[in-house]
């Protein structure tokens, strides 16, 4: 739990904070809302409002974001004659779920392209085995919230069509890439076969996600919900805190990424500090520092206790020994803070850091 006298950058809207807090504001509930297993109330409603937004046939409620895109993608493979899957080595699929594709649904995973830039045309198209499916993760959380270009993403996508690979979005943050593109979430969403969408990260809802697609693969995609274990008896308090989040935060997403912009340009000129990436594409972005995690961690810890602006929750390494980065999620909490308020604690944090990492 956050304290809420210390003032810190990345957090939505302080309520968001408190799950207690959060249940008791959300709109009056009744029987009416109650869904059984999944059917009916405020989660059918849900799943209908989010097949719209995202321009599909049918939408259904996932407990985790992980469940619902490792079945999106076996059931891709199931439907082809390989299993072998592709991805970028940094996508979450990869990264934090355990290796779930491969232990649990036999799945062969194939990392396209580098490490540390987006996945391009010219790596798929050194692809040498057919796939059964393509993972793209938008935006790239791990570089940055690093988004691909339009028209890369449409020569992507229509080249895994061609050869008869189905597209797949990690979209658990499909809100704050639209911007960027400046098209709907449906237009975003049509250049892939199936997409799933987190309800808890900038929607702030109480957890859960959705996946959408067509009608036939989301009803099947049902089966394996309970077969692994995740039809919940009531998710209806998960629906109406998401369906909260799409009517308070959605619209929010384009002044998110513009102060994002703002408080990346304060940041740029500082010394021992670097932005990535330049501008900002989303509302998240990373902030580099010339000092290592531990260094950081330190002279972050000693700043918040002298009554300093809390700026991350932790800290990651970089490819660079003596460099460390954080990431910064503008929401409501950045909203409100000056710009120049946020400059003078990164510039204390990177002096700190500094001199903690030279000792
Ligand atoms: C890009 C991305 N994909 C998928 C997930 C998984 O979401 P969940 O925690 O609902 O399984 C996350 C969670 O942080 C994520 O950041």
């Amino acid at each position: 739990m956050i304290d809420p006298s210390i003032r810190t950058l990345a957090m939505h809207d302080p309520r968001l904070q408190a799950p207690a807090d959060r249940l008791r504001s959300l709109p009056l509930v009744d029987d009416e809302q109650a869904d059984e297993y999944g059917r009916g109330g405020a989660v059918q409603r849900l799943e209908e409002r989010m097949a719209a937004l995202l321009g599909k046939e049918r939408a259904v409620f996932m407990p985790t974001g992980a469940m619902a895109s490792q079945i999106a993608l076996r059931l891709h493979a199931d439907a082809r004659t390989t299993r072998v899957v592709g991805f970028h080595p940094r996508a979450h699929i990869e990264v934090h779920e355990r290796k779930g594709y491969a232990v649990v649904h036999q799945l062969i995973g194939k990392q396209l392209g580098d490490h540390d830039r987006l996945l391009t045309l010219d790596d798929l198209e050194n692809v040498r085995e057919p796939l059964a499916a393509v993972l793209w993760e938008l935006p790239q959380r791990d570089l940055g919230g690093l988004l691909p270009e339009w028209d890369d993403l449409v020569a992507q996508t229509a080249w895994a069509r061609e050869r008869g690979a189905a597209t797949h979005l990690d979209g658990a943050r499909i809100w704050e890439a639209r911007p960027y593109y400046a098209r709907s979430h449906a237009e975003i969403a049509a250049l892939f076969d199936t997409v799933y969408v987190s309800l808890y990260k900038s929607l702030g809802g109480l957890g859960g996600a959705v996946l959408a697609g067509p009608a036939a693969m989301i009803e099947h995609a049902r089966e394996w919900r309970a077969r692994l274990g995740g039809q919940l008896r009531h998710a209806w308090p998960l629906a109406v805190s998401a369906e909260a989040g799409l009517d308070a935060w959605l619209p929010r997403m384009h002044d998110y990424w513009m102060r994002a912009r703002e408080l990346a340009a304060a940041l740029v000129d500082l010394p021992g500090v670097d932005v990535v990436p330049r501008p900002p594409q989303t509302p998240l972005f990373h902030v580099h520092f010339d000092a290592s995690c531990a260094a950081l961690d330190s002279a972050h810890a000693e700043l918040v206790d002298e009554g300093g602006m809390r700026l991350y929750m932790r800290s990651w390494t970089t490819t660079h020994p003596d460099r460390s980065r954080i990431e910064v999620t503008v929401g409501e909490q950045a909203m409100q803070m000056p710009v120049h308020e946020v400059r003078d604690a990164v510039d204390a944090l990177a002096h700190r850091a500094r001199r903690h990492h030279e000792r």
